[in-house]
């Protein structure tokens, strides 16, 4: 057995008994209570589902097993000595400890042993036409490759439900290993004119994807690196999440279940957030007729898109109340690599412009930027201005968390997941009795 492999199961086997003891004497423990305006309003903030390997403050914003995104720049095993290596998040992520630097070299090894492309993928990606979006063509290409999963396989041999996280992390490791291959083939088919480039297995996983892009530059290696762990996890509530959570607890395969949550990342008001971002970031310069506008421009044009009954991409959560430190990182980011960057410049003001204009329409509840805010501007600057293949980045990185995850849903022996709905007519007849 792998190391990784082993430690997770001791971890797990250990939390296993944990849980089944803590459920057996405070089982009926209640953890919150519905509001009707709750189940009408998207679910926001109701308790109702464990996710281990993250989880997200209103105020204080996203900590991965009790690591806020500093603390990880700072303790996790790093490429040239600057920014984290996603390796060492999935790793974290999945066993709760944190990495040294032998286990994060074996783990770039074996997600190399595991990567590639099978061929019948290569065949569905290549039958579509240009005009497809790249999140249908990940999406495609994840479902595809479905036939190798070894979870799926075993679940027909008669699988135990002891052995569920096994087959999973079999399937995760191989996924998240092909992922930057599939991404990278979607990115040189549509926009590099089916120009492929062979993997460098020298390379840590980020930076081969970057290799594979098309992109050398150290700086954005460490970029991806930067870029691939921020977006990794956002505990389980969120859509793509969310998504790959229940779809997982039908135990459909890790693959079925991770291209749902592909298919949920794909929305504008998740992750196609970034896409819509650096759109609106180029109307805004198209707009006003120069790239380095005064905050006083900025605010005519943010004020314009709010008259025209459209939301201000990148700026609000649900759950955040606060700048995204996703957002503060990767601004850090830029204020140490490309500090000079119009478009960056704009990102900034951005940030000061919105905020103000968001709390004076007095229903926003959180006015601050988000992950997506600032994203697209620094791609831009280091020549990746394909915008609508912005949102595949974000999944290869979602897949280290929602995976990890599923495979603690496989070790807890998590059911079938089948919530409550109700009518409007059983609202009013049983709830509040006024019919
Ligand atoms: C992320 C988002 C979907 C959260 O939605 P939510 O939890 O329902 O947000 P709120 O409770 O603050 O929404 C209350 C109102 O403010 C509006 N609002 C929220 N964010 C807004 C924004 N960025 N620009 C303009 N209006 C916004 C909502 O559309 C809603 O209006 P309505 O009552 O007329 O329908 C929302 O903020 C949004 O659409 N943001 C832009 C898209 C984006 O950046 N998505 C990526 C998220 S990581």
């Amino acid at each position: 057995m792998d190391p990784l492999k082993e430690l997770f199961r001791d971890v797990a086997t250990q939390s296993y008994a944990e849980v089944r003891a803590m459920l057996k004497e405070y089982g009926d423990t209640k953890i919150d209570e519905v509001k009707l305006s709750q189940a009408y309003g998207g679910m926001r903030g109701i308790k109702s589902m464990i996710w281990e390997t993250s989880n997200l403050d209103p105020q204080e914003g996203i900590r991965f097993r009790g690591y806020t995104i500093p603390e990880l720049q700072e303790k996790l095993p790093k490429g040239d000595g600057k920014e984290p290596l996603p390796e060492g998040l999935f790793w974290l992520m999945l066993t709760g400890k944190l990495p040294n630097e032998t286990n994060v070299r074996w783990l770039t090894q074996e997600w190399h042993n595991r990567s590639g492309l099978p061929k019948q993928t290569r065949k569905v990606l290549d039958a579509m036409p240009a005009s497809t979006h790249p999140m249908a063509l990940f999406s495609m290409g994840i479902t595809s490759m479905s036939e190798d999963s070894v979870f799926a396989k075993r679940y027909a041999a008669g699988m135990r439900k002891s052995e569920y996280w096994d087959a999973y992390y079999e399937d995760a490791m191989t996924l998240i290993a092909r992922l930057p291959h599939l991404a990278a083939y979607i990115y040189r088919k549509v926009f590099k004119k089916n120009k492929h480039i062979e993997p460098d297995t020298s390379l840590d996983w980020a930076s081969n994807f970057a290799h594979m892009l098309g992109f050398d530059d150290p700086d954005f290696f460490n970029l991806m690196r930067l870029y691939l762990t921020i977006h990794a996890d956002h505990e389980g509530g969120n859509a793509s999440a969310h998504t790959v959570h229940l779809v997982g607890s039908t135990l459909s395969s890790p693959y079925l279940a991770l291209a749902s949550g592909m298919n949920a990342l794909a929305g504008p008001l998740h992750g196609r957030a970034n896409q819509e971002v650096i759109e609106w970031i180029f109307n805004l310069v198209g707009y006003l007729g120069t790239d380095r506008p005064d905050k006083e421009q900025i605010r005519t044009f943010v004020q314009k898109t709010i008259d025209s009954g459209r939301v201000i991409p990148g700026y609000g959560h649900a759950v955040l109340r606060r700048p995204d430190p996703r957002f503060i990182a990767q601004m850090e980011f830029a204020k140490k690599y490309i500090k000079d960057d119009p478009i960056v410049h704009i990102v900034w003001k951005l940030y000061e412009v919105v905020p103000d204009v968001l709390k004076s329409l007095g229903k926003v509840k959180n006015p601050w930027p988000n992950v997506d805010a600032h994203s697209g501007a620094i791609l831009v600057h280091y020549g990746l201005k394909e915008y609508a293949f912005y949102t595949v980045l974000f999944g290869v990185s979602r897949a280290l968390g929602v995976l990890a995850a599923g495979a603690w849903s496989r070790a807890l022996g998590m059911p079938l997941e089948r919530p409550k709905s109700l009518t409007t007519e059983q609202v009013k007849r049983d709830i509040l009795k006024i019919t």
